[in-house]
């Protein structure tokens, strides 16, 4: 089974595919541009997405949307995340926190997916801090400032362990586990 991933993000890409290996699904890396509707929710971005898709006649493909929500800065970036990791990026959120002693934030992951005719769209979450400096060079975007256990950043974590705790992996596990429910899984 081939299932299109759209994103502009290689980093995405490379996490859709370590965690479906298992499953022989081969997950095709495509850039097709959908508009990302205004809205405080990620789900009803995705919800958006897949319909746009669909009605262009895509078929078998994965969306993801994803926003780290601070709680210290009343949920900011969230749904702007990608905007400010473009302008001001991690030090324009560091500069935010300075001074801060409530560092929790929240990353969320909404996964739409559009498999032999069911559309399945589950969200993941990971709570955990933003550091005081950037830390690390693996992963993509706020990886550097984001910690689970605040000792090490997403970007200082090998991808499976980073996969095993995120809000991505979280939301890879429902996204098998509803796709079990609707009879698709490891053993097709
Ligand atoms: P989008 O889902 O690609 O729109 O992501 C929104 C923003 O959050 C982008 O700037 C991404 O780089 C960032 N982002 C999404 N997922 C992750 C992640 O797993 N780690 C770090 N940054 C992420």
């Amino acid at each position: 089974m081939i299932l299109k991933v759209i994103t502009s993000n290689p980093g995405k890409v490379e996490e859709f595919r370590r965690e479906f290996a298992d499953w022989g699904v081969e997950m095709e890396h495509a850039r097709i541009p959908y508009e990302e509707i205004q809205t405080s929710e990620l789900e009803e971005v995705v919800k958006a997405g897949m319909e746009e898709l669909r009605s262009k006649g895509l078929r078998d493909f994965i969306i993801d949307d994803s926003g780290m929500f601070v709680d210290g800065l009343g949920g900011f970036p969230g749904v702007y995340s990608s905007y400010v990791q473009k302008t001001v990026g991690n030090k324009g959120v560091l500069k935010l926190m300075e001074g801060r002693e409530d560092r929790g934030a929240v990353f969320k992951c909404c996964i739409g997916c559009d498999i032999r005719g069911e559309t399945v769209i589950v969200t993941g979450e990971c709570r955990g801090v933003i550091l005081s400096e950037e830390r690390g060079d693996g992963g993509f975007g706020y990886d550097p400032i984001f910690s689970q256990d605040g000792k090490l950043s997403f970007a200082e974590m090998p991808l499976d362990d980073k996969n095993a705790i995120s809000h991505r992996g979280n939301a890879f596990r429902l996204l098998k586990d509803r796709l079990r429910e609707v009879g698709i899984s490891d053993s097709d």
